[in-house]
């Protein structure tokens, strides 16, 4: 039996539909239900930032997640696989009509993603401070609360319905195949044979959409 950790929401959902595509079965968890077993797995829905911990303490044996939520994390996990689906980007935004004041000798960075400001700041050699916040992060230059944000920007509407745009893009995400190190030991087989099921299904995929 195999434990997935899967993040709730759309990139539950394509995941579902790959290993429906490869079983030939339905994977589909009853309303609240946040368990599934079925044909030798064992799914669990979980919040976007959790499927790391989930993993990382083997309560999943493997973990579907995006690859801003891993570089953030910074957890000791395998990354097996792009699945190519969940794309977004994390961005610098600010104000439509301002820039970045590189002179400036401290930079107010408002986030969700501190790791990955901090890192991104600190290789430029710029002194910023970072204020956490858990959404809504667009607000925060149109209030004075900071002087950029960094984010996840999908289509782009909700930064520019609220006036900003993006002046960098620091990560391009999507969602990755995950595995536990000691699984991948003790399940070789199971996850090594799932890995090449997975990898045909987006191959195949990616090819009807050339
Ligand atoms: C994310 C992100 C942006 C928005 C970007 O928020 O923080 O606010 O989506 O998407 P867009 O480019 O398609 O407009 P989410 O909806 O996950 O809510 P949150 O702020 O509560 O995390």
């Amino acid at each position: 039996m195999l434990t997935v950790a899967l993040p709730k929401g759309r990139i539950a959902e394509e995941t579902l539909e790959i290993f429906e595509q490869i079983f030939g079965t339905t994977f589909r968890f009853d309303d609240r239900k946040l368990i599934l077993e079925a044909d030798g797995f064992r799914f669990l829905l979980v919040r976007n930032q959790d499927v790391p911990a989930y993993v990382l303490h083997q309560s999943a044996d493997i973990g579907v997640v995006g690859l801003d939520v891993l570089e953030e994390k910074d957890e000791d996990l395998l990354r097996l696989l792009d699945l190519g689906i969940g794309k977004c980007k994390v961005c610098v935004g600010i104000q439509e009509g301002k820039e970045i004041d590189y002179s400036a000798p401290e930079l107010k960075v408002a986030t969700k993603m501190t790791h990955i400001a901090q890192k991104y700041f600190s290789k430029k050699a710029m002194a910023v401070e970072i204020i956490k916040l858990y959404g809504s992060i667009e607000l925060a230059p149109l209030v004075g609360l900071s002087d950029v944000i960094v984010d996840i920007v999908e289509t782009g509407s909700t930064m520019k319905q609220n006036g900003l745009k993006v002046v960098e893009t620091i990560l391009e995400s999507s969602a990755y195949l995950i595995a536990n190190k000691n699984s991948f030991i003790e399940k070789k087989e199971e996850i090594t044979s799932l890995y090449h099921q997975i990898h045909t299904v987006i191959q195949s995929k990616a090819k009807q959409k050339a």
